[in-house]
């Protein structure tokens, strides 16, 4: 530092000339120190601490996702408000970007709740969750797929919704929500399931729990006029362009994963019902070796519980539970999270990374993050827990 003065005090003696261009190199010197200082914040990941942007403020996209585009990585997620309780959206699906996947770019706000139309889907104050984006080669569209709860609506609402961009980072148009597969049976539908038992027809399940076991209930006849119901959810595109949607539906007790159109904007039509009265929430799903995994938890709300997983040789199945893939200490709450999407990292075949929340629902903004590796052992999937790491642990592997 006393060296660095010394030099300052030399140039600032010389001619006017020669000060206006050590001035200028210095501006230059300084604003490189700041950039690298931007790029190289970190270079691990530190699940559950604070994960601060180029901005220096913590990382703002919960429930979210990864979509890999171009070389660079794409973080979209649930933008949170300091003080709030609750879930409800007031600002929107938050996007940011990074090459390396440990140093994230505030790219701002992807898809923004509607702030003057009282009538509008997602308008402020609606529950918007869990988004994901996808991007579509025959288009060169990029699909948000999201769970809607209209404002006001506590959870009975049940929706997809949809949005488009041009650009990656958006700004997102909103297109609509809906209930999906109105008017289609699951693939795997069995003839008794079509019909819902008469003492049920007019029953109300506002209440939260359900009068008997979800599989006398047949809540898949009960919506399926009106579509299915579809909360906490996901998306997959599968190595041959097919997108796939995975919601939570039927009163959260049973998993429903379903095909897109072409364009990945509606629903085929074409689904199956998995995990049936198993209560499965907060899906997230990758494929290695033509293998399907599912990690995915109980319905337990804000708290944690413990994390299920599933493999599959087919996406419509047979699904084969694995149990939890957590181990060690708290492994029976997931390490304090709820799964949310899995990363596989480009370039680097078989590599995969777990990507949960750890909700902080007395202030959402807090809520943290939980990266960790996947591994494939013992003829299943397992997560560890890691204080820090970074890309390099897989090179065990
Ligand atoms: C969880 C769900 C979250 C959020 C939360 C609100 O079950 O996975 O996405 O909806 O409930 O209670």
């Amino acid at each position: 530092m006393t060296r660095t003065m010394a030099v300052l005090n030399l140039a600032l003696r010389g001619s006017p000339f020669s000060q206006k261009i050590i001035s200028i190199c210095l501006c230059c010197v300084i604003a490189l120190w700041g950039c690298s200082s931007e790029s190289n914040h970190y270079s691990a990941f530190q699940p559950g601490q604070l994960w601060l942007d180029n901005n220096d403020v913590h990382i703002n996209a919960h429930g979210g996702g990864i979509l890999f585009h171009e070389g660079v990585y794409y973080w979209f997620g649930e933008h949170k408000i300091e003080d709030r309780k609750g879930n409800a959206a007031w600002v929107g699906v938050h996007v940011y970007s990074s090459k390396d996947l440990y140093n994230w770019h505030d790219e701002g706000i992807a898809l923004s709740v509607v702030k003057d139309d009282t009538t509008h889907d997602i308008r402020e104050g609606c529950v918007l969750e869990r988004p994901k984006v996808i991007y579509n080669e025959k288009t060169g569209t990029f699909v948000m797929w999201f769970h809607l709860e209209f404002k006001g609506t506590r959870y009975r609402t049940a929706r997809s919704g949809v949005a488009v961009a041009d650009h990656v980072t958006g700004p997102y148009t909103y297109l609509r929500s809906f209930r999906p597969n109105a008017g289609f049976w699951p693939k795997n539908i069995k003839e008794q399931q079509k019909q819902v038992p008469s003492q049920y027809r007019d029953y109300d399940y506002s209440g939260g729990s359900l009068p008997d076991d979800p599989e006398k209930l047949n809540l898949i006849a009960r919506d399926y006029t009106g579509g299915q119901m579809a909360r906490d959810q996901t998306l997959f595109v599968d190595d041959d362009g097919s997108a796939y949607h995975l919601y939570a539906s039927e009163e959260n007790s049973t998993l429903h994963i379903s095909k897109l159109t072409d364009d990945y904007l509606s629903c085929s039509g074409e689904y199956v019902r998995i995990f049936e009265g198993r209560f499965m929430e907060a899906p997230a799903i990758f494929k290695h070796d033509g293998i399907y995994y599912f990690i995915g938890s109980g319905c337990t709300g804000w708290a944690p519980n413990a994390a299920r997983s599933a493999k599959a040789e087919s996406i419509w199945g047979p699904w084969q539970e694995l149990g939890n893939p957590c181990i060690g200490e708290d492994a029976e709450l997931t390490f304090h999270s709820q799964s949310t999407f899995i990363v596989p990292v480009p370039g680097k075949e078989g590599l995969f990374i777990f990507m949960a929340d750890r909700w902080r629902p007395e202030n959402a903004i807090d809520g943290r993050y939980i990266w960790l590796p996947i591994l494939f052992r013992n003829d299943r999937i397992e997560i560890e827990w890691l204080d820090e790491w970074d890309l390099r642990f897989f090179d065990h592997f």
